[in-house]
């Protein structure tokens, strides 16, 4: 369980309460196209509103590199999170400022106020010492929310938390729960399935992951790396080869554990309607490349899905936005969702296809954050989740 601070913790009632959340979510046409990072904050801000904080909200979208990007603007979330909250959020027109402090001046309890994209100012990611004193300013507590930013050592994601109270929102607090627990404490059988496109993200993962799970099985195009140290022909697919040593390595190391793909589906080239068939794995011809696990393969990782108590899952089986090179995905995630055990799916694009196929109901969680469950899983330290108050 997670061993810091909450908002059940602190006193906020009248209090200006500065909240770090992950509001970094995908726009179509000025619109917000996916609100799953701003409902999973909901809880958080209406335990807020509830107990009277006087709510200011800050959040980073996109990369704007420091500068003023208009198409970044939170505009459009603040209105998001109007309509799901069912009362007024303000915009502010900047993090900081005089403006900005008179904005936060005017909030009464329960009243939310949006700050602009904080990633508008270089002092943000550079974790500049005069940029975190003036953020801190304008709150009296700190909340982190933000798990999905809570792997970069940011102003508002780390800076912040060394000069206010500083405890975790109960986003956080659920992540942290579900991922640390899993891997400090899982029920077994333990099976860890890995994906994704390259082997050189996921080495850190694979690494840490050996010594604790009871099986881990790779799919996606980073399966491709080991089936060549192993021996195979693998055509025209996407190998990283500086990494086949450390796969030899990890395969040595890992024996039975590591349960790798028995056939796959080819395409003649990368290509949403390319030519497909599924081939073992001593056969895929020169001139093609594998775009997705197959259905002996399914089979394979099912068997010890079925028995597991824990299982993990950070990476597609192939290439899932694709529809023909989607079924390895998708027949994972229906084991999953028919499996008794308690499934954790990482952000990112694993997160998206199990939305894509609405099965997140029947998954026990999946995250909100991408690049933080992976540092999670390599068992590293979250900046944004040290700097909180412990217990
Ligand atoms: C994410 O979407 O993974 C987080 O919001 C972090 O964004 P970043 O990779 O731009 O830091």
């Amino acid at each position: 369980m997670s061993d810091k601070k909450t908002v059940r913790d602190v006193n906020v009632k009248g209090k200006r309460v500065l909240v770090r959340v992950d509001f970094n979510v995908p726009l179509d046409d000025g619109q917000v196209a996916d609100d799953t990072r701003i409902r999973a904050a909901l809880p958080t801000i209406q335990y807020l509103i509830e107990h009277g904080a006087r709510i200011i909200l800050m959040s980073h979208l996109g990369r704007p590199k420091g500068r003023v990007v208009e198409d970044l603007r939170l505009t459009p979330v603040a209105k998001r999170l109007a309509e799901l909250l069912g009362r007024p959020v303000a915009m502010a027109v900047d993090c900081v400022g005089e403006e900005v402090e008179a904005a936060v001046e005017r909030l009464r309890p329960g009243d939310v106020l949006l700050l602009e994209n904080l990633r508008f100012h270089p002092g943000e990611e550079a974790n500049d010492p005069e940029f975190v004193r003036r953020l801190a300013s304008l709150g009296e507590v700190y909340v982190n929310d933000a798990f999905g930013t809570a792997h970069r050592a940011h102003a508002s994601t780390e800076g912040v938390a060394h000069l206010l109270p500083a405890v975790a929102g109960f986003l956080m607090e659920k992540e942290l729960n579900f991922l640390s627990k899993a891997l400090e404490n899982p029920e077994h059988p333990f099976v860890a399935i890995l994906g994704g496109a390259k082997i050189s993200d996921k080495i850190g993962v694979v690494d840490n992951l050996l010594g604790k799970v009871d099986a881990l099985l790779i799919g996606g195009g980073m399966a491709n790396t080991f089936l060549k140290a192993q021996g195979h022909q693998v055509g025209q697919s996407l190998v990283e080869e500086e990494s086949l040593p450390l796969a030899r390595e990890l395969l040595n190391k890992a024996g039975r554990k590591l349960v790798l793909p028995v056939d796959v589906v080819v395409a003649d080239r990368f290509d949403a309607e390319a030519q497909s068939k599924i081939v073992g794995v001593e056969e895929v011809p020169a001139q093609w490349r594998i775009l997705d696990i197959g259905p002996a393969t399914v089979e394979r990782f099912a068997q010890e899905l079925y028995v597991a108590k824990t299982v993990v899952w950070n990476g597609t089986m192939g290439v899932a936005e694709f529809p023909r090179f989607a079924a390895g995905t998708r027949a994972i995630i229906e084991t999953l969702a028919e499996s008794g055990a308690i499934t954790i799916v990482g952000g990112g694009d694993t997160a998206a296809a199990v939305h894509q196929a609405g099965m997140v109901e029947k998954m026990t969680h999946v995250s909100t954050g991408g690049g933080a469950s992976l540092e999670l899983l390599e068992g590293k330290v979250l900046p944004g989740v040290a700097a909180l108050a412990d217990k």
